[in-house]
């Protein structure tokens, strides 16, 4: 029902195949439990990520919409800004993007290595701002002034997390309940960062319809709990809402908000230790400001017994790891 519902929405064919589903057994045999990674950093868009999926639906209906002019906005090393300028870049459209300096700092690896270098080859005008606390009206504000000077403008929001960008991760959600299928365990959780939230709604509700009673577990990388719930279950409701279907009953919100410290944008100990084990266990990188969070949550979880029964865990990687430059001298890894 979920699939033919996304049928009638166009979508560019940005991932045209399953990202892998890959078991990993240096680490698994190291922390004592099977671990699974679903290999989102490896989508076929400027160095991967997860906002390939969300792009497919909103740069199909940008160009529905005769846009010639991308404008979104995020932290200077976003990979969500990263994504968009690469897809202007491929379809031949302009990119505005508002930029903030989250941390505040001067450090020139943060200002013009990792993302934001590649916002310069990919030709992406900047526009720098104080900060994004009201970024939907500063969009509204940057997309006016380019009406007015005759472009065609298409918002993006900030994580491309509105009910058309979860789609994408409606399909990916269903796409992995089929990989989830095939491997035949029965896994106990699905753990991802939860951040704009777009991520952990489509992937909640796809795997709630096709695989009843998975636990979906958002780590969140800029917020308490208490404010990232209204975030979730709102885009929840509008995702469904979109697709007209209904919200699956059983589906539960679980979000772990004690992996984010100090703030968004600043890896933490855990973090550090987190993105080490796995480079040096498997061989994959993690990033410092979503993933790297959301599996310490996951190597704490397990330590802590947050997983009680005996089937595997598996982490939904969403990419990230070309900020790993930005903060070299920042962070000690
Ligand atoms: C690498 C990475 N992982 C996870 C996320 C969080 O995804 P969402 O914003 O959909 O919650 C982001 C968002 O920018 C990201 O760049």
């Amino acid at each position: 029902m979920f699939t033919d519902a996304l049928a009638r929405f166009p979508r560019l064919e940005l991932v045209p195949a399953a990202t892998p589903l890959e078991h990993l057994p240096r680490l698994s045999r190291h922390v004592g439990r099977d671990i699974w990674i679903k290999r989102d950093d490896l989508t076929p868009l400027a160095l991967g990520g997860n906002k390939a999926r969300k792009l497919e639906y909103l740069g199909a209906d940008a160009l529905a919409q005769g846009t010639d002019v991308l404008v979104t906005a995020g932290a200077i090393q976003s990979n969500h800004v990263r994504q968009t300028a690469a897809l202007a870049a491929r379809l031949g459209l302009g990119c505005l993007a508002l930029l903030e300096n989250p941390l505040g700092t001067s450090e020139d690896n943060y200002l013009s290595n990792g993302n934001r270098l590649l916002l310069d080859l990919f030709g992406c005008e900047i526009d720098t701002v104080a900060n994004l606390d009201n970024a939907d009206e500063l969009l509204e504000v940057a997309a006016e002034r380019l009406r007015s000077a005759g472009r065609k403008p298409y918002v993006v929001p900030i994580g491309g997390s509105n009910a058309l960008g979860a789609l994408g991760y409606v399909r990916a959600g269903l796409e992995l309940a089929e990989q989830m299928n095939s491997v035949g365990d029965d896994f106990d959780a699905v753990l991802l960062a939860s951040g704009s939230a777009g991520t952990h709604c489509g992937l909640a509700l796809a795997l709630e319809h096709a695989r009843p009673g998975s636990r979906v577990v958002g780590v969140t990388v800029s917020r308490s709990e208490t404010a990232q719930r209204p975030k979730v279950e709102g885009l929840l409701q509008r995702t469904a809402e979109l697709l007209g279907v209904a919200v699956p009953t059983g589906l539960q919100v679980e979000l772990w908000d004690e992996y984010f410290a100090p703030r968004y944008g600043e890896p933490n100990a855990g973090t550090q230790a987190a993105i080490r084990l796995l480079a040096e266990q498997e061989g994959v990188l993690l990033d410092p400001v979503y993933t790297g969070k959301a599996f310490a949550g996951l190597l704490d979880g397990i330590v802590h017994g947050a997983f009680p029964g005996r089937g595997p865990l598996l982490f939904l990687h969403t990419g990230g790891a070309p900020a790993l430059f930005a903060y070299h001298s920042w962070t000690k890894y």
